[in-house]
């Protein structure tokens, strides 16, 4: 106080221009990797997913939560077209894939998918050898590179090459389910894809197997941008730097964002009340 009643002239110094300090690592902004803008989706006439945007955050977590149907599936799979194989599917708004519309003209939607990679519920390997499975994410994609040398890579990548280093020619459907997850992860981080769309991917496995899942997520981070879909609170808030909360409209059944924020203030401080029915358990 006593200093702005005795205001000298300005002297500048480096330190006066410098902005709010954050607080911590996480306050810090990074950069937008899909910066999706007023996102709807239709199934024939019906709107199943309406006014939708956030900045997805590159090298972060970001979940998906919400109750059944209300479009976290129709949201993500958006996000490397993947509705364009759904008959009647029409998406509407725009996505920005680092500054290209995903949606563009000139987007060559194969080419694409190996830059956004998806991991399904269920896991969904090829019935061919564990090796064939993740050459393929590679064949795909025109890789002419050391084939052997990059299998490993994805599959040390996907936690899962001491498990299989020895029978990389056997059939991938004799792997247990949590195997075939990593497997398809492998698959997926082939083409060195820049974001991981993971749906549900461990709500079919068993807690060890899920902690697998949940250990390589946090690990790969570092390299690639995640949205994981999950019905698990706990999950979410473990593994997730930012988490959107959908709900459905009762009145026209659409889904619909209703918050986007930093994992933490949607489970500890939502803004809204009805994020924080749904993360107490007291939505009805
Ligand atoms: N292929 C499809 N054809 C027609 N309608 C669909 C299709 N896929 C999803 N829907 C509808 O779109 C809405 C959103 O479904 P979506 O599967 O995205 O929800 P979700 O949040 O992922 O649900 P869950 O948690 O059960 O997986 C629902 O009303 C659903 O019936
Ligand atoms: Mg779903």
């Amino acid at each position: 106080m006593q200093e702005q009643a005795t205001k000298q002239p300005e002297t500048i110094v480096p330190s006066q221009l410098a902005v709010a300090q954050p607080e911590t690592a996480d306050d810090i902004q990074t950069d937008v990797v899909l910066d999706v803008q007023s996102l709807e989706v239709y199934y024939g006439a019906f709107r199943a997913v309406k006014d939708v945007g956030m900045p997805i955050q590159s090298n972060k977590v970001t979940a998906f939560i919400g109750p059944s149907g209300c479009g976290k599936s129709t949201v993500l799979r958006c996000f490397n077209r993947m509705n364009d194989l759904i008959r009647g599917a029409r998406v509407g708004g725009r996505i920005l894939f680092r500054d290209e519309d995903l949606y563009g003209d000139d987007i060559d939607p194969t080419e694409m998918r190996s830059r956004i990679g998806m991991v399904f519920q269920k896991p969904n390997p090829f019935p061919k050898s564990i090796y064939e499975n993740v050459a393929f994410g590679l064949r795909v994609n025109g890789f002419t590179g050391n084939y052997p040398d990059a299998v490993e890579r994805s599959l040390r990548r996907a936690a899962l090459w001491d498990e299989v280093k020895d029978r990389l020619k056997e059939n991938a459907l004799e792997l247990s389910g949590g195997q075939q997850q990593r497997l398809c992860i492998a698959r997926a981080l082939a083409p060195e894809p820049e974001v991981l769309l993971m749906d549900e991917p461990a709500s079919a496995l068993d807690p060890i197997s899920t902690q697998a899942i949940e250990d390589l997520i946090k690990e790969l981070v570092n390299d690639v941008s995640i949205v994981i879909v999950t019905h698990n609170m706990q999950q979410a808030a473990r593994v997730s730097d930012e988490t959107a909360f959908f709900m459905v409209d009762p009145d026209d059944r659409a889904g619909y964002m209703v918050e986007f924020d930093k994992t933490s203030n949607i489970f500890t401080n939502p803004n809204d009340e009805r994020t924080e029915a749904y993360v107490t358990g007291r939505f009805s």
